[in-house]
């Protein structure tokens, strides 16, 4: 069992906190007991344009395989987004903007003003052709801009599908293609820590290799050169002057897409998550609610990349659905200095910040003086998200971040879920550092062991989620039976996370980590096979094999087993020839951090590479390489261990 240090609630959060031990008890009690009704409430919390009769209607057997919720409301989620606070808080700040350049004025935009920017927006993209159920590819540094996209999108009912903005031409290409999107929204260049980040030419190249795509909306964000394709691209500045600062929102199903976001898996290419509206707006809104039990006039910085689902769900629909003020930062947490990030929070006078502890752990090497250079006294609640939190970087956080004042609030969850799963909430939950602590309403987390036998008590196994939530995905973009042949088959009748973790004597759940092939990079995931894809690709590689090592700032690294055709000769310009391929393939993130020329890769008799024994190697544990007489040729095993790289 982990290290049981206790943190209780402190007695002022008890007392104010919209939920305290005994109200969970209950909430969650109730949310399983009579999902029904405990949901048809919840869903009040959302503006309908029908109201919905209905709550879940879902199975995960494979004979009637169906997930729906509230299928028979109708709403907008822009507009829950948006127009539901105009008279209340209209002229209150939605979004605030802090830029790359510390020296920068920061933008701000009222709630009155997000609106008429959305909806300036939305008339653009109706201009161009866009319509509901349209897929439109966002690519977009953090900028303002990108959040009108998205909210655009969801006005209108198109479906947005955000890329990261540090993944490659190739990469794009790729995504843009699978959910065969005509329209692409991006900036000329973007900026992160000093740097230039060209998007636009990204997009250029991208564009050569996906057909599909038809019209490019341009928006100036640095004014760096591009070239602009005749009757392909057009300026966003231009298309925005003429249109109306109105625009009605569509009326959607809660069942209609909302948005696609491609996240990587064990196998194959990554999958396009689908997420619908009624369900994840109200799980998005209700976790971010809950967990960091949000007051109006929070002013909330969720850290993260509105290119990943944390970004999605906390920088914009979580907050906004529930009327707070959010920041979007533009920067890097280390530039120019490890102070920045904290000085936003001084400049801004936040009260929840939410970061992923490979940040944590970057500023603490740094030391303690840039934190102590600051005030952070608007501070009141600090999360963390994306990986697991060394109780090291935990404790560091909670005493010289927060001054011992701040609960931690670690929430554990995926791409796939929507929000937030497993989370404290700071007026109930005691914390112990290193545990997600317990699960939210309706979420039911079982442990199972290798063959499905549900475990009881305090152990560790397989994470499984018994039953479905309204956040949950409904399918992987254009291939259903991938959706259900991923999460359903594993453990049937039960969605399987991928992750590994432990109940402990109390109740706790403790997130141990991916069980499957899938590495975590900095709180970003990566797949091990599109690793190893975009390395063979390389016309000197003949196979290689990826897997993840331990990482002191980023969690896990990148190492990469690679065999070369015979007759190639290895040498240290071709490893840094093979390290900048892949992040032209791929991104910058997916670069490998060590990779070793293996003359062989250990194999069953079938043709098996056994990973178990690579991940030993990488890791440094040679002594313990286990069983290795059922492999075809047991010698390759020598020499992986010579030429370890250390
Ligand atoms: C990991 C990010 C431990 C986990 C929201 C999961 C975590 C994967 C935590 C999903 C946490 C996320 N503690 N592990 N608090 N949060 N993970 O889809 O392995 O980018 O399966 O979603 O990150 O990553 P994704």
């Amino acid at each position: 069992m982990p290290d049981q240090d206790l943190y209780p609630v402190p007695p002022e959060w008890a007392k104010r906190a919209r939920v305290d031990a005994t109200g969970y008890e209950k909430l969650y009690g109730r949310s399983l007991a009579d999902p029904g009704s405990f949901w048809l409430e919840q869903a009040r919390r959302l503006d309908w344009i029908k109201r919905p009769e209905i709550a879940g209607d879902w199975s995960f057997a494979e004979k009637d395989f169906r997930i729906q919720w509230f299928a028979d409301g109708k709403l907008n989620v822009a507009a829950n987004c948006l127009d539901r606070h105009l008279a209340k808080r209209g002229d209150q700040i939605a979004l605030i903007w802090e830029p790359d350049e510390p020296g920068e004025e920061p933008r701000r935009f009222t709630y009155r003003e997000l609106h008429a920017e959305v909806c300036r927006f939305a008339n653009v993209l109706k201009d161009q052709g866009a319509r509901r159920g349209d897929r439109v590819t966002i690519y977009m540094p953090m900028i303002p801009e990108a959040a009108f996209a998205i909210l655009a999108c969801a006005r209108i009912g198109a479906i947005h599908s955000v890329v990261f903005g540090g993944f490659s031409p190739e990469a794009l290409a790729g995504r843009i293609t699978d959910c065969d999107s005509a329209f692409l929204v991006t900036a000329d260049e973007g900026r992160r820590g000093g740097k230039r980040i060209p998007l636009k030419a990204n997009v250029d190249a991208a564009a050569e290799r996906a057909p599909a795509l038809k019209t490019v909306i341009v928006v100036k964000a640095t004014s760096g050169a591009v070239t602009m394709h005749e009757g392909r691209d057009i300026w966003y500045h231009e298309a925005a002057e003429s249109v109306p600062a109105t625009c009605s929102p569509e009326p959607m199903g809660a069942e209609d897409p909302l948005f696609i976001l491609y996240t990587s898996g064990s196998t194959g290419q990554p999958k396009g998550v689908l997420h619908t509206s009624g369900g994840y707006l109200l799980w998005a809104s209700l976790t971010h609610e809950l967990a960091f039990d949000y007051r109006p006039g929070d002013v909330w910085w969720c850290a993260a990349d509105i290119g990943w689902v944390t970004g999605h769900s906390y920088i914009l629909y979580g907050p906004l659905a529930n009327g707070a003020t959010t920041l979007m930062f533009e920067g890097l947490p280390t530039w120019p200095d490890a102070s920045r990030i904290w000085q936003v929070v001084d400049r801004h006078k936040v009260h929840t910040i939410f970061t992923a502890p490979t940040a944590l752990r970057a500023l603490m090497k740094e030391g303690d003086s840039f934190v102590a250079a600051t005030s952070r006294q608007s501070l009141k609640l600090l999360g963390t998200v994306g990986e697991p939190i060394n109780p090291e970087a935990w404790r560091w956080y909670y005493d010289v971040v927060g001054e011992g004042r701040c609960p931690i609030i670690d929430t554990w969850w995926q791409t796939e879920t929507g929000g937030a799963m497993i989370a404290p909430m700071p007026g109930a939950t005691d914390l112990k550092p290193g545990s997600a602590t317990k699960p939210m309403p309706g979420v039911d987390p079982q442990l199972v062991d290798t063959e499905g036998e549900v475990l009881q008590g305090a152990t560790s196994g397989n994470l499984v989620i018994a039953k479905s939530w309204p956040g949950q995905m409904r399918t992987v973009w254009g291939d259903h039976n991938r959706f259900f042949q991923t999460y359903f088959t594993t453990y049937p009748g039960k969605y399987f996370t991928g992750d590994g973790a432990l109940r402990d004597e109390d109740g706790y759940w403790w997130i141990t980590g991916r069980v499957d092939d899938v590495i975590n990079v900095s709180g970003h995931r990566m797949g091990t096979a599109e690793v190893e894809s975009a390395l063979v690709l390389h016309p000197m590689v003949a196979e290689a094999a990826v897997v993840g090592m331990p990482h002191d700032i980023k969690g896990q690294g990148i190492y990469a087993y690679v065999t070369l055709n015979s007759g190639e000769t290895a040498s240290s310009d071709l490893r840094a020839e093979l390290v900048k391929w892949v992040r032209a393939e791929i991104g910058p993130i997916a670069a490998p951090d060590k990779l070793q020329f293996a003359p062989g890769l250990p194999k069953t008799r079938s043709g098996k590479i056994m990973r178990r024994i690579l991940r030993k190697i990488a890791e440094g544990d040679v002594s313990s390489l286990g069983d290795t007489s059922t492999l075809a040729d047991p010698s390759v095993v020598d020499d992986l261990v010579a030429n370890r790289v250390v």
